[in-house]
């Protein structure tokens, strides 16, 4: 694809699952890609699997290193590390400070290093992988489903703020996809994600077409429009029919 042949491409947690899809079809495409993970070696074999450079560490603060790496330039950059943090409100505050910072936070340092030097050349693009838990809410799952939301809410921040001045943001919002984060999501993943849990190269390719037709919002799961638009609409009933879902998931356990 013309937008990324060449490009500087930075993903986060790619030493597995959508992050792995995400880097092996960038480099298919032919961009530069740095591959982070905070485990070095899973970061290492996806780069030497697809020619790229394997920059480990802590996603919230790597941007220096891949910059370097990449020549000066970071054209495109994947937020795409995340943690699964299920739990309710009494998850504990370090679970609640992992979510935050990994999910959320991360990506508010990322932007903050990449934005000036986006807007001094007028281009930029920053894909972040939020979940369709950021669109609606996930069972089970408080700490995940707020900070989602969270990480949805900044990538429309930076959308509609810097539009006008080159820089591209996509969300991609998928549903259940088969990685190791959703063998860990247990009975909750199980009754609500699995059942329809696609491949993470299809998440990668969504976000191509989505790259191809500018879009801000990817949809895997392109349910999840209406999903969306009924929460919106109608939040009593959309509540009272989630209810209904956590009622079945208590039933079953
Ligand atoms: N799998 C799903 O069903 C699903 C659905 C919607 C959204 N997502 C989102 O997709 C993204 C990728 O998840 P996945 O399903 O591929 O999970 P995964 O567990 O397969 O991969 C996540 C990777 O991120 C790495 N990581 C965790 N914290 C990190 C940090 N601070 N810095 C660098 N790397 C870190 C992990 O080591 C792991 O390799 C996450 O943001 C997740 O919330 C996943």
């Amino acid at each position: 694809m013309e937008a990324v042949q060449g490009a500087g491409v930075v993903v986060t947690g790619a030493g597995g699952g959508i992050g792995a899809a995400l880097a092996r079809r960038f480099a298919a495409e032919g961009a530069r890609v740095v591959v982070n993970d905070l485990d070095a070696d899973k970061a290492k074999a996806v780069a030497e699997e697809i020619g790229g450079i394997a920059v480990p560490g802590d996603a919230s603060a790597i941007v220096p290193e891949a910059r370097d790496a990449l020549g000066g330039t970071v054209d495109v950059y994947c937020a795409n590390a995340g943690v699964g943090s299920g739990g309710s409100e009494a998850a504990g505050e370090s679970v609640w400070a992992l979510a935050w910072d990994v999910n959320v936070m991360a990506h508010v340092r990322a932007a903050e290093a990449l934005v000036p030097e986006w807007l001094e050349r007028g281009s930029g693009r920053f894909v972040s992988t939020v979940s369709a838990a950021g669109l609606l809410t996930m069972i089970g799952a408080a700490p995940y489903s707020v900070t989602k939301h969270g990480a949805y809410a900044f990538a429309e921040w930076l959308s509609l703020t810097y539009r006008h001045r080159g820089i591209k943001v996509h969300a991609i919002c998928p549903q259940g996809v088969r990685t190791d984060m959703l063998d860990s999501t247990g009975s909750a993943g199980d009754l609500v994600l699995k059942p329809t849990a696609i491949e993470p190269q299809d998440v990668a390719e969504a976000l191509f077409q989505g790259i191809e037709e500018d879009r801000f919002l990817i949809l895997p799961h392109p349910e999840v429009a209406g999903f969306y638009q009924a929460r919106a609409g109608d939040p009593d009933r959309w509540l009272t029919h989630m209810n209904h879902l956590q009622q079945k998931w208590e039933a079953a356990q």
